[in-house]
């Protein structure tokens, strides 16, 4: 069987007007919300795409935490110095998308982004696993290294640096992104197709909301 006979129906609750929150961010907060009740045990609801483009408009995408959501709009911590970091740093604009297939749902998300204040960074980094604020040490995210055992040894290194689990500081090349949105998509999946699509663009704060063709 090909690709092309994989098909499934989209058996959504429907989406409506009246189930809609004015603002956006809210109402995508009310869906992170569903999706943790219904699918945190199976799932890692809050991993989300995360597309960015360089200076020529060439695009990249890969999958980040989204680790913090409120009225400013979406954050995730990463290596300033990756790939990611170094094309939001020449062209802040950024697009996100959150997939739910078991309640077939995707959130679209797109506007620039900023850097997370260093006070915040440092809170959550402090949040983390020993080891994994060892870890964000140890790599130089998106950069080639030659073996696994290099990794590991910088990783030995690291815990003689740092054996105190409560003295480990944010490397100054690790931060966050929160990207504040002028777009934001509800899309709920339904049978034969025909899809709920709202579609929310802010303008000068304004949101405004168009229901979209599926
Ligand atoms: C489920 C999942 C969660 C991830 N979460 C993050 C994250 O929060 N931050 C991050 O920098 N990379 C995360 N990654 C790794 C990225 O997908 C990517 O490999 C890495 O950030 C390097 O991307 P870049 O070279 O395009 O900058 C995650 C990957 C997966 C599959």
């Amino acid at each position: 069987m090909g690709l092309a006979d994989l098909r499934r129906s989209y058996d959504g609750t429907p989406l409506t007007e009246a189930d809609l929150h004015d603002d956006p961010l809210v109402q995508v907060a009310r869906w992170v919300a569903e999706a943790r009740d219904e699918l945190e045990k199976a799932t890692e609801v809050n991993a989300m795409a995360v597309a960015t483009a360089d200076a020529q408009g060439r695009p990249s995408v890969r999958i980040a935490l989204l680790k913090d959501l409120d009225e400013r709009g979406l954050t995730f911590f990463t290596n300033l110095d990756s790939r990611k970091g170094r094309e939001l740093r020449e062209n802040p604009y950024c697009a996100l998308a959150l997939h739910w297939q078991p309640i077939y749902r995707q959130i679209r998300v797109s506007g620039p982004c900023v850097e997370v204040d260093r006070d915040e960074v440092d809170a959550y980094f402090a949040s983390r696993p020993a080891d994994s604020r060892r870890g964000a040490w140890a790599s130089e995210q998106s950069a080639p290294i030659e073996s696994r055992e290099a990794i590991e040894r910088r990783m030995e290194e690291l815990g003689a640096r740092f054996p105190d689990d409560d003295a480990i500081p944010t490397p100054t090349n690790w931060g966050g992104f929160r990207v504040e949105p002028d777009e934001i998509e509800l899309w709920q999946g339904r049978p034969d197709r025909l899809h709920d699509r709202f579609l929310w663009t802010r303008e000068d704060g304004a949101w405004t909301r168009r229901r979209l063709q599926p």
